[in-house]
């Protein structure tokens, strides 16, 4: 049994975490910074505490008697609100200022592993070529200073015996407002897809992303992919149309469309093929729930 505190708990990704680490017998504590997220906490077997996530010392003072700290916050904006660059604010605060807050007061809090949701989104467009971790991270553009940073935190956490694991998550799927947002319009037929239908997709379960944090308990300091096996976009638009029981596959938002979508969801038109085989053989853990399993969006 393990001590663990998890930050953003009571998120799509927060509340897939608790779940997953209570089940497997752990002491869990859900960080919230306002009342009205401890009963979502307490209803995935976990303890709550309110607290504010950009001040050190009152992390500090929550994480004191835990093992680890888990750190899932984000603030993703959904649909096309995502092109607006100030739709990002809140997101960006939350990797730029509160992950460095929480790597600092789990190292004062004697808290001796960190782990740090992160993206597939910063790897480059790689065709139909295998990423792995050690590809470069296509990150020039100032609007990923805030998730370069949130790594680098981590890595500086992980001194004088201290271990940090920073998972690459791939594209989030389920029940999730952005993959709910999917479905509907292509039940109403409208285009919602990015990229190019032979693009690939590296797409993970929030059920499966829920067990990672789990895994990532006996992985060793570093850098991990973690989703499902790769798919092609045009395979992921009928998943979706199979799903969402509409007429047709999902539709590609038009060429001239995409072009001006700006640098935040340019991300999601790369081709993203991503090789999980890392984590897969550190940790034993293998995705469950795939875009082909029916009934996932309820799951
Ligand atoms: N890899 C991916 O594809 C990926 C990754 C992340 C999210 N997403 C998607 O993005 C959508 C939104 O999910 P999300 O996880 O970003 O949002 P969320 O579930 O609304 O937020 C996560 C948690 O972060 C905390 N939080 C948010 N903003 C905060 C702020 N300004 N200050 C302090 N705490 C704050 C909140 O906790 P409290 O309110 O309890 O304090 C919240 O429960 C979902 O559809 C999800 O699947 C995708």
């Amino acid at each position: 049994m393990v001590r663990i505190a998890v930050t953003g708990a009571t998120g799509v990704l927060g509340q897939e975490a608790v779940a997953a680490l209570v089940g497997a017998g752990h002491e869990v504590t859900g960080v919230t910074r306002r009342d009205r997220g401890i009963p979502i906490i307490e209803g995935r077997g976990a303890r709550a505490v309110v607290a504010d996530v950009f001040d050190a010392d009152d992390l500090a003072r929550t994480f004191r008697a835990h093992d680890v700290v888990i750190n899932t916050l984000a603030h993703v904006p959904v649909d096309m609100t995502a092109m607006r660059p100030l739709a990002w604010r809140e997101d960006d605060k939350l990797h730029l200022e509160a992950s460095a807050a929480i790597a600092q007061a789990a190292a004062r809090a004697g808290v001796r592993r960190l782990i740090q949701e992160s993206t597939v989104f910063l790897y480059p467009d790689n065709g139909s070529e295998w990423i792995g971790e050690d590809e470069p991270l296509a990150v020039r553009d100032r609007a990923f200073r805030p998730r370069v940073r949130e790594m680098r935190a981590a890595v500086d956490f992980a001194t004088e015996g201290r271990s940090a694991v920073i998972l690459r998550l791939g594209q989030l799927f389920g029940r999730d407002p952005q993959t709910t947002h999917t479905l509907q319009a292509t039940r109403d037929r409208k285009a919602v897809l990015l990229g190019k239908p032979e693009n690939y997709i590296t797409l993970l379960h929030h059920r499966d992303a829920g067990r990672a944090f789990v895994s990532a308990l006996r992985a060793g300091s570093g850098f991990y992919n973690v989703g499902g096996e790769p798919i092609t976009r045009e395979r992921w638009a009928k998943d979706l149309g199979r799903e969402a029981k509409a007429k047709g596959p999902a539709k590609f938002i038009p060429e001239i469309t995409q072009a001006i979508v700006g640098t935040r969801l340019e991300v999601q038109r790369r081709s993203l093929r991503v090789s999980s085989v890392r984590f897969m053989s550190e940790t034993g853990w293998r995705p469950t729930i795939g875009p082909s399993t029916p009934g996932w969006s309820r799951m």
